[in-house]
């Protein structure tokens, strides 16, 4: 396994591997690696020649000096992760490498951005399309991986593709949860023993929810419930929505057949985390 830490030594090799004819896929990530990357890269090593993974904490998409400063760095573990899972390429730039001046691009995607994640993180979505972007052009992969645990980045990153005519295909990873149920994510890592198992609880109320809109509960009420039951136990709800699960669009009834993405996000244990699933409304 090589690793980069530039920009230019790394194009170097890959223009040398795509003159061979080699496949490139690309997965991105923050570090803090766990088996919800794994199931990215997985993916990526079985339908390209060359996996290369990038770790890069990027500060344009905290929208908040604490959380930043918070997000669990494990370089040295996440080396021996990558190398074990049969990754090829590592590249980790430094904040200076991926942004010489700080990045004043404005990247607008109208609705998409202004639920959920967008609201609640202003700026968010701005900063993962331009590290994106750059990623893109650094690396030229065939193709792309991200986890649908981040359903709202997908969409955005579809658009992304679609709109500046990045030469990838995307591919959309399902989500990787331990044996209890919760979405695998690195900021577990900050999770006491007794936050654990709280974080449980979300994917199971979503499943509950599921349950209760299946059997033609009112969806306001079945949410206004499950909100007011996760607080009485210590999780506070920072949206809980119901969705297209492709445009987005918010759903109100069980009106239509479309896929239903159900998506949370709350703080548990002080820790803010986010889950969702996917299902037909008429199954
Ligand atoms: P990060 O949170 O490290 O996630 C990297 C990729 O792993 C994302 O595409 C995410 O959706 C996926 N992922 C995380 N947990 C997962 C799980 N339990 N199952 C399946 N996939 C999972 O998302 C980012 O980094 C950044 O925003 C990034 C795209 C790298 C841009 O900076």
């Amino acid at each position: 396994m090589q690793i980069f830490r530039d920009i230019s030594s790394l194009q170097l090799s890959l223009n040398k591997l795509i003159l061979e004819q080699k496949t490139i896929g690309l997965v991105p990530t923050m570090g803090a690696l766990h088996n919800g990357h794994a199931a990215l890269l997985e993916a990526s090593l079985l339908e390209n020649d060359i996996t290369v993974c990038s770790i890069f904490v990027n500060p344009t998409q905290f929208n908040n000096d604490e959380d930043l400063n918070n997000y669990p760095r494990t370089y040295e573990e996440d080396i021996k992760f990558l190398e074990s899972n049969g990754c090829d390429i590592v590249f980790s730039p430094s904040i200076h490498e991926m942004y010489p001046e700080p990045p004043r691009l404005k990247f607008n995607f109208g609705k998409l951005e202004q639920s959920m994640e967008g609201k609640f993180r202003p700026g968010h979505f701005n900063g993962v399309a331009i590290v994106v972007s750059k990623l893109f052009n650094i690396v030229n992969p065939k193709r792309s991986y991200f986890g649908q645990k981040d359903l709202q980045q997908f969409r955005i990153i579809k658009e992304l593709v679609r709109n500046l005519a990045f030469n990838t295909e995307l591919r959309q990873v399902p989500i990787k949860r331990d044996e209890s149920g919760l979405a695998m994510s690195s900021r577990n890592k900050r999770l006491s023993s007794e936050g654990l198992n709280l974080a449980v609880k979300l994917n199971q109320s979503l499943m509950a929810v599921k349950k209760s809109i299946s059997d033609n509960q009112d969806f306001e009420k079945t949410k206004i419930l499950l909100v007011g039951d996760l607080a009485l136990e210590g999780i506070q709800v920072e949206y809980l929505e119901y969705v297209n699960a492709d445009s987005l669009e918010s759903v109100k009834n069980n009106s239509t057949n479309n896929s239903v993405a159900l998506c949370i996000a709350a703080t548990v244990d002080g820790v803010r985390l986010i889950d969702n699933i996917i299902f037909e409304l008429r199954e």
